[in-house]
């Protein structure tokens, strides 16, 4: 990954590897020398605590299916024996669904931060599309990992969402039997979702080395948005970030912990203790938590294919964003305007979340259809507006200006306030 290293191999093994495999200088130039911005806040900690929870996610995921069996005759039950007789197994499937939580709770707060601070706009557009690409292939993932307990809520989960494709015109349902493997949720999808629920977080793990790489070459976005321009405007990565996302990735473990230990079903549905039935439907076929906002969206429209066509452009729409925002000024800590309709954004996003869990009637359909336009006006008409209607405050010469307010010739970083509030 891009970074130049100073190092110097010293031992003749070293020296032999080197020439051969240049591993050594490849992890020092991006994970140790890398230049870093100095004035990241704890927002910029979020991608390595993602890093931390899709490892978890993996070894957990690992030892689990060393006692489930995916077939919709032992599924749930295979489930209810890791539970209770598998060593730890309580703990080894409480760390894995709370963790997708915890994954999307990161993952959420790394967006919004990118959101904020404008990471998305030239040159970090890469880094962006692989993000929202990784982004896309996560929802996959849990939507799939669901599906394995073989609960209630994971056999109307499956077929709600499936259905769903079945909307597409002509080839809608042969898709659907497709996806299938037969002519309802079943067997072969429980075996296929199962097989593809392994596979993809290597995928994820295949995509966010691309992530990195690229805004390694392009260098870390920071708070002001402004690059930097000399030396005094960087620090290595290692000790200063290192230790900074250790710290971060430590507190998030209290809170994951809590959650795992205290409340571990608080963020799942009780009916997934149920087994799955296909011919007792649930009262309220809800989603996951982290999906609420795209299920608003897709009940918002009465008609179905809109809704499917609706939810996917929500998603779609944030590929396009680097182009849709016409600002010249990338943080939104100079952006008075954008700073305003950033948490408008926020909230309406919160409200998405709410309506989802209700149920689609009255009241609740009419305020969707509110957020949901909404939603797409943020990105398709505010962001390009607003780089033409808005007078953006001053920005900082450099990096060290905004940090030392002298510009770095005397007093020491901590003691001057954090470059948003300039
Ligand atoms: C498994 C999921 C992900 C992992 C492990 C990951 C990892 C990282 C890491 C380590 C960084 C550098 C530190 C930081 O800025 O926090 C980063 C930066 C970034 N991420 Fe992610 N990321 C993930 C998902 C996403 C998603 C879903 C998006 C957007 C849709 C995204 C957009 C970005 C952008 C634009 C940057 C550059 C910010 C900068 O230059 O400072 N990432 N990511």
């Amino acid at each position: 990954m891009a970074g130049h290293s100073e190092y110097v191999p010293q031992s003749a093994a070293a020296k032999w590897l080197e020439s051969r495999l240049p591993v050594i200088s490849l992890v020092r130039g991006s994970f140790v020398d890398f230049p870093t911005p100095k004035n990241l806040n704890y927002w910029w900690t979020f991608g390595g605590i993602l890093f931390f929870v899709l490892i978890s996610q993996i070894i957990t995921g690992i030892v689990l299916v060393m006692h489930y069996t995916p077939s919709t005759a032992a599924a749930f039950n295979s489930v209810e024996h890791i539970m209770r007789d598998v060593n730890f197994g309580w703990l080894l499937r409480y760390l894995h669904s709370n963790g997708a939580s915890m994954f999307f709770i990161a993952v959420y707060i790394h967006i919004f931060r990118g959101l904020y601070y404008g990471s998305y706009k030239a040159p970090r557009e890469i880094s962006w599309i692989l993000g929202v690409i990784i982004f896309l292939i996560m929802m996959a993932t849990a939507f799939m990992g669901y599906v394995l307990p073989w609960g209630q809520m994971s056999f109307w989960g499956a077929t709600v969402i499936t259905n769903l494709f079945g909307a597409l015109p002509v080839i809608g349902e042969t898709i659907v039997t497709w996806l299938w493997g037969g002519f309802a949720v079943d067997n072969p999808t429980l075996n296929r979702f199962f097989s593809l629920h392994y596979l993809l977080p290597f995928m994820i793990f295949g995509v966010v080395i691309l992530h990195v790489w690229a805004f390694h070459t392009t260098g870390n976005n920071n708070p002001t948005g402004v690059h930097p321009k000399s030396k005094q405007d960087t620090i290595p990565f290692h000790p200063y970030y290192t230790v900074k996302d250790a710290f971060a990735i430590v507190v998030f473990m209290i809170l994951f912990a809590w959650f795992v230990f205290y409340s571990p079903n608080y963020m799942g549905h009780p009916d997934n203790y149920i087994e799955a039935n296909p011919l007792v439907t649930p009262a309220h076929i809800v989603p996951e938590w982290y999906f609420l906002p795209f299920y608003a969206i897709l009940r918002a429209v009465p008609d179905k294919l809109g809704g499917v066509l609706l939810m996917f452009g929500a998603i779609a729409v944030l590929f396009i964003l680097p182009w849709l925002d016409t600002s010249k000024v990338r943080s939104g800590a100079y952006r008075p305007l954008f700073k305003q309709f950033f948490w408008i954004f926020a909230v309406n996003a919160v409200a998405l979340g709410y309506l989802g869990a209700m149920p689609a009637e009255g009241i609740y359909v009419i305020l969707s259809r509110i957020c949901t336009a909404y939603y797409f006006a943020h990105f398709l008409l505010i962001l390009p507006l607003l780089g033409f209607l808005e007078r953006p405050t001053p920005l900082p010469a450099s990096i060290s200006e905004a940090v030392l307010k002298d510009g770095g010739s005397g007093s020491p970083a901590g003691a001057v306030s954090a470059p948003q509030t300039k």
